[in-house]
């Protein structure tokens, strides 16, 4: 589904040129969750942003269902991102002073769905999300945890192929976060989504199908489930986590 073939992307500043991104090879198939670790920095943002097609490599190709996504015209690029993918943003950005179900189902308006159509799709994502009392609430009435949750739902009510989600958990304390976690793995498990998880939490890494680690640009590993440690690390991993 998605494939990036020794992509390389650097940003010039007033230091000189930051190499963000520099000679990834990854691969997600349909109905796999990927969780991608690293520290501040290391270029797990704009790897996101092109998968999304927000941005163009220097070099290397990102490409989706076979597509080399530099070849999209600006309004094809608009259709990939709003029809195919479902982004979570590191910084929520909700629309202040509009309730949680018309935040949650702005999306699916600007693709062209009509409000109520739109607001009916919505709906059941901000149950699932554990939001369906604070339809009518403003984003100023809800907890950080709760708005997070909110941009959660807007990214999955278009039922996107692929879930592009950066650092979804910031906000959330540890049974929120690994809720969130697994509603994100058993979509794409239930409908063959492929979701590329940015994490700094490394028990949400143990519940993804797969985990690997970006340092300076640079992915280290890709190891595959089998190889990660037996799910009795998990357990003993919990009071620590909580302490
Ligand atoms: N727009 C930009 N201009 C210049 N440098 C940037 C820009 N965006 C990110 N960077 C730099 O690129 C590197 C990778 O950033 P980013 O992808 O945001 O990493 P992460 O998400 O892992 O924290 C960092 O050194 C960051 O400072
Ligand atoms: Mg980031």
């Amino acid at each position: 589904m998605l494939e990036l073939d020794r992509v390389v992307k650097h940003y010039q500043s007033g230091a000189g040129e930051v190499r963000a991104v520099s000679g990834v090879d990854l691969t997600i198939a349909p109905g796999e969750m990927l969780a991608l670790l690293g520290p501040s920095g290391s270029g797990k943002t704009t790897l996101l942003l092109l998968a999304a097609a927000l941005m163009r490599p220097d070099a290397g190709t990102v490409r989706f269902d076979g597509r080399d996504l530099s070849t999209l015209s600006e309004n094809e690029a608009c259709d990939y991102l709003m029809n195919d993918i479902g982004f979570i943003y590191q910084g929520v950005h909700l629309m202040p002073r509009v309730s949680t179900l018309e935040n949650a189902s702005i999306k699916l308006m600007l693709g062209g769905v009509a409000m109520r159509d739109a607001q009916a799709r919505a709906r059941p994502w901000l149950e699932r999300v554990g939001l369906g009392a604070h339809l009518r609430r403003t984003p100023e009435e809800l907890s950080g945890g709760e708005r997070q949750r909110v941009a959660i739902a807007r990214a999955l009510c278009g039922e996107p192929s692929l879930i592009l989600a950066d650092e979804p958990t910031g906000n959330l304390d540890s049974a929120r976060s690994a809720e969130t976690i697994e509603l994100l793995r058993s979509i794409a498990h239930e409908r063959g989504a492929a979701v590329l998880l940015v994490t700094h939490d490394a028990e949400a890494a143990l519940i993804a199908d797969r985990c690997c680690t970006l340092r300076d640009g640079e992915l280290l590993d890709g190891h595959h489930a089998a190889t990660e440690p037996p799910a009795v690390a998990l357990d003993q991993r919990r009071p620590a986590a909580q302490a």
